[in-house]
């Protein structure tokens, strides 16, 4: 691929060149389609299955770069891992204990799960190993596991800042487990202590103060290992084992989200998108936008491997603002961007307020978001926790992702009420959740092309 080159390929794959998404204004969203796997459930694949007794086979795994670091983390830590082919993996897994020593540094890229579930997991193991990732990884904040798991025994040295990279002393057998009441909504954090606290003695015990999504919960029981789930609280102990399990990926609904809005936002719009996760920590995009006033059915709902999954049909319908209640925050978390993109076309004024943590995602979702959509001529005011904006045309520009595959999509998608072309820079990061975005965005509707510049 040349500088300045059109892409035409589904998959971008050189990082050292940035990409420029283009997208010319109007369009709709029609027909039909199948979004990637869920990237919570495609790390906790790997993790789980490289943890089980036996063979385990994964089916709609997520082929990306976030998914494919914890793969690689698990292959260097010595389990072998067929795949992925077509979203398709075979793990050998090498049990509870089975881990060996990486050669190297364990470097997650981009992803804040696979270094935040991996801190809990690896203090407990019987040999040491350094977690690393990319500018954006490397500043976000740690301590919020690491003090936790220094409380139960655990070992861990960050920087000065509490960041990556997180030298991990292992400690077998010198755990102990904790009572523990997170500050603040996190599945990670989460994750993290349930993962630690399987090698733990005693019970470890996770308060969340609100609900948050529950994919480890859920396939840990998958694979027979017991967790004891009572109201807020979830518990774990070191007494069990994990037997492979078959698992069957849904698509992610937080990718899913962005045609959510193209199609509840741009007129003519009628989209059916198959096999979507709808487990309840989860569907907060579903709750807001009907708030909103979309148009959204929930079609053929069903069990798959122990995770609700239905269709969505989505057709256009005008939004209303609405103030965001509180509560749905944690369950939409990873969809802010594109519900800013939303409020901007809906009728008056939305308001999100409990949202600080969306400040330390793979970018200060407020303040960029916020930056980006005042370019384009839209009032959004960034708050300490939210962002109020008031609907009105959306205009032409040139946005920055910074590195954020979110807010690089949820620009494109605003592409779709806009009245002059968007130039949204720095989306190679797209690929880190969602390697065919600009393909099937282009399927269904989007006039975008990718631009590739040395
Ligand atoms: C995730 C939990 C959420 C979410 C992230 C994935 C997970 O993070 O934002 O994209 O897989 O557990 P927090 O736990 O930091 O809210």
């Amino acid at each position: 691929m040349h500088g300045n080159a059109f892409l035409t390929s589904s998959i971008i794959i050189n990082m050292s060149k940035s990409i420029t998404f283009q997208v010319q204004p109007g369009g709709k969203l029609q027909g039909e389609a199948r979004v990637p796997g869920d990237k919570s459930m495609s790390h906790r694949s790997i993790m789980l299955g490289s943890l089980a007794e036996g063979v385990t086979h994964v089916k709609g795994f997520l082929e990306a770069e976030d998914a494919l670091a914890t793969l690689q983390a698990f292959r260097d830590m010595g389990v072998e891992i067929e795949g992925p082919v077509n979203g398709e993996l075979t793990i050998h897994g090498v049990g509870k204990h089975g881990l060996k020593a990486p050669k190297n540094d364990l470097y997650l890229g981009n992803s804040g799960t696979s270094m935040r579930l991996l801190s809990g997991l690896l203090a407990g193991q019987a040999f040491n190993s350094v977690l690393t990732g990319d500018k954006s990884l490397s500043g976000r904040p740690m301590k919020r596991v690491t003090e936790p798991l220094a409380t139960m025994g655990a070992d861990i040295k960050t920087t000065e800042r509490g960041t990556a990279p997180l030298h991990i002393t292992g400690r077998a057998g010198q755990l102990t487990g904790i009572d523990y009441a997170m500050p603040i909504a996190s599945a990670q954090v989460k994750s993290c202590l349930l993962l630690a606290g399987m090698y733990a003695q005693g019970v470890t015990c996770v308060t969340e103060p609100a609900p948050t999504r529950d994919h480890t919960e859920r396939m840990l029981a998958g694979f027979n290992y017991p967790v004891k789930q009572e109201g807020n609280k979830v518990s774990i102990t070191a007494e069990g084992s994990l037997t492979a399990a078959d698992i069957d990926v849904p698509s992610d609904i937080s990718s899913a989200a962005f045609f959510l809005v193209g199609a509840s936002i741009a007129p003519g719009s009628d989209l059916l998108l198959k096999h979507v996760g709808i487990n309840p920590t989860r569907t907060g995009i579903i709750d807001i936008l009907r708030l909103m006033g979309a148009n959204i059915e929930v079609l053929n709902e069903r069990t798959v491997g122990g995770e609700p999954v239905a269709d969505l049909h989505v057709v256009y319908s005008p939004l209303k603002g609405i103030d965001i209640p509180e509560h749905l925050v944690p369950l939409a978390i990873d969809e802010f961007p594109v519900l800013f993109v939303a409020a901007a076309c809906a009728e008056g004024q939305t308001r999100l307020t409990g949202a600080e943590e969306l400040r330390v995602k793979e970018s200060d979702r407020i303040q960029v978001m916020a930056d980006g959509l005042q370019i384009l001529g839209v009032d959004a005011q960034p708050t300490e926790d939210g962002m109020i904006i008031q609907s009105g045309p959306i205009g032409g520009g040139e946005v920055i992702s910074h590195g954020d595959h979110r807010i690089a999509m949820s620009f494109s998608i605003a592409g779709l009420r806009a009245d002059a072309p968007i130039t949204i820079r720095d989306c190679e990061n797209v690929n880190t959740s969602f390697p065919e975005f600009r393909d099937l965005a282009t399927r269904l509707g989007l006039n975008l092309v990718c631009r590739e510049e040395a």
